[in-house]
């Protein structure tokens, strides 16, 4: 099968997130199965640097209609790593720095969706499955199934974060959608447009993230309003877990580490001195290192990290964290590091080499999330052999499993309610285990057990394309 992605983020071209490291990743991985062929197609941003932009090959030009504006737009292409990625460029709508966070940003994705479609017949191989992922590509399937154009093409929709839904006054539809009033509702929401209900509502299969997720969104505290209608569409929702590239997050090879390890602890250790001194920590091996890596939002849960903190770091440890976000956390994590300058060190950044290195050098990692449809942190901070300290949540319940002390299972450390005292409990139990070296040293082993590479979730999309195409040829018989 010919499946062409849909999305506003790759890695390696451009990434704000999670996001990106799906769909840089996930298709190499379809591909490998040898059952389907993925291609890309994204939006070319100005951020995305000249080393890639020299090789890309121009091979269309089309027009793109948005109510009465008239645009044009380029399609350029480039094979990364045997995965052929295609670029939408119009300088007009994504001339600009970043990705997202412009007033206009409902309409340059509007305009993007609709160049994809445009696009369509000029592609190398023309797609037997459409597969758009969150909202900014939502429009792509609603749009595909309401022109009718290409019936025969199979919709998927993957939600990533169902908090962004893309949402645009109701007058939208007419101005810039610009579809006859029939269509309407299948566009609205609450009186606006949306354009991930858009893509809900007319994909054929819609896939979230992890398993655990797909369940909570069907529930009115997850739903983020659009729980009704994932209810409605139960029977086509479907969970699948996300993998990492495990070759490249790898303890044993990874090139930004100070010292490459595998099994033993004491080549670890080394990372750990290596940023104590970087972040001027004391350098000692006998105390636990915790480490935050993370953009700095609420979705993270880092009110309830902000509210124990320093009463966590009475106790002898040390906390790194490392991330940029609101300026709430931002200035809350600064505050309490500057408190307990011997214990805590917070950089408002994000380096990709210095974050490898703390999740190498850490013993533990805490992600309290809110909600998480996945999260890739968790599974990145497993390859160090770093145990994980999550809320269970999403696809934190589905990857991380409590360490249990009788019997010596479990890899990492989990509470449940969103509180901050039960927070603060499981790191003092962390704190406990840390210190008892037969039950460490259990809990190290679990670490090293398993790794979440892509392996089984592709297979599992294949499946997905594969039960939407032959329902196809059953109605053709
Ligand atoms: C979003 C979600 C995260 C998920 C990622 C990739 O960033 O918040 O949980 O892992 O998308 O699917």
């Amino acid at each position: 099968y010919n499946v062409l992605f849909v999305g506003s983020e790759a890695t390696p071209f451009i990434k704000t997130g999670g996001l990106a490291d799906v769909i840089g990743s996930l298709p190499k991985a379809i591909n490998e199965t040898g059952d389907a062929e993925v291609s890309v197609i994204l939006p070319l941003y100005r951020d995305i640097k000249e080393t890639w932009r020299k090789d890309m090959q121009t091979i269309a030009s089309v027009e793109v209609s948005l109510g009465w504006r008239q645009h044009q737009a380029n399609l350029l292409t480039y094979v990364f790593e045997g995965v052929r990625f295609y670029f939408i460029e119009n300088d007009f709508y994504f001339g600009r720095d970043g990705i997202y966070g412009y007033m206009d940003d409902g309409e340059r994705f509007v305009f993007f969706n609709k160049a994809v479609l445009e696009c369509l017949p000029h592609l190398y191989q023309q797609p037997d499955v459409l597969h758009a992922h969150d909202w900014h590509a939502a429009l792509s399937v609603a749009l595909l199934k309401t022109f009718q154009s290409a019936p025969s093409i199979k919709t998927v929709l993957t939600i990533h974060n169902l908090k962004f839904q893309g949402k645009m006054e109701h007058d939208a539809f007419f101005d810039l959608i610009n579809l006859p009033p029939k269509h309407f509702s299948g566009f609205e929401w609450d009186g606006m447009v949306n354009c991930l209900k858009a893509g809900l509502f007319h994909a054929d299969h819609i896939t979230t993230v992890s398993p655990s997720y797909a369940e909570e969104i069907k529930t009115s505290y997850f739903g983020e309003g659009l729980d009704p209608i994932l209810l409605e569409r139960a029977n086509d929702l479907s969970g699948i877990l996300n993998g990492i590239d495990t070759e490249s997050y790898n303890s044993a090879t990874d090139d930004a580490l100070y010292t490459h390890f595998q099994y033993h602890p004491t080549l670890k250790q080394a990372n750990k001195r290596f940023i104590q001194e970087k972040f001027g920590l004391p350098v000692r091996d006998d105390v636990p290192l915790y480490a935050v890596i993370s953009r700095l939002t609420e979705q993270k849960g880092f009110h309830l990290l902000t509210r124990v903190a320093s009463e966590f770091l009475e106790q002898d440890v040390q906390l790194v964290v490392l991330g940029t976000g609101e300026s709430r956390f931002e200035h809350d994590f600064t505050q309490i590091a500057e408190a307990n300058p011997t214990k805590m060190v917070t950089k408002l950044m994000f380096d990709e080499q210095v974050a490898r290195q703390l999740y190498a050098a850490a013993d533990f990692f805490i992600m309290p999330s809110k909600f998480e449809p996945c999260g890739l942190a968790q599974l990145i901070a497993l390859q160090y052999k770093t145990a994980p300290i999550v809320r269970e949540t999403g696809g934190l319940k589905d990857t991380v499993q409590p360490f249990n002390e009788y019997d010596g299972s479990g890899n990492g450390f989990c509470f449940s309610n969103y509180n901050a005292h039960d927070l603060l409990n499981v790191l003092r139990y962390s704190f406990d285990v840390y210190h008892d070296c037969n039950r460490f040293s259990k809990l190290y082993d679990n670490l090293t057990g398993h790794s979440f590479t892509w392996f089984t979730s592709a297979k599992s999309y294949v499946d997905v394309y594969k039960s939407l195409c032959r329902a196809e040829s059953y109605e053709l018989v």
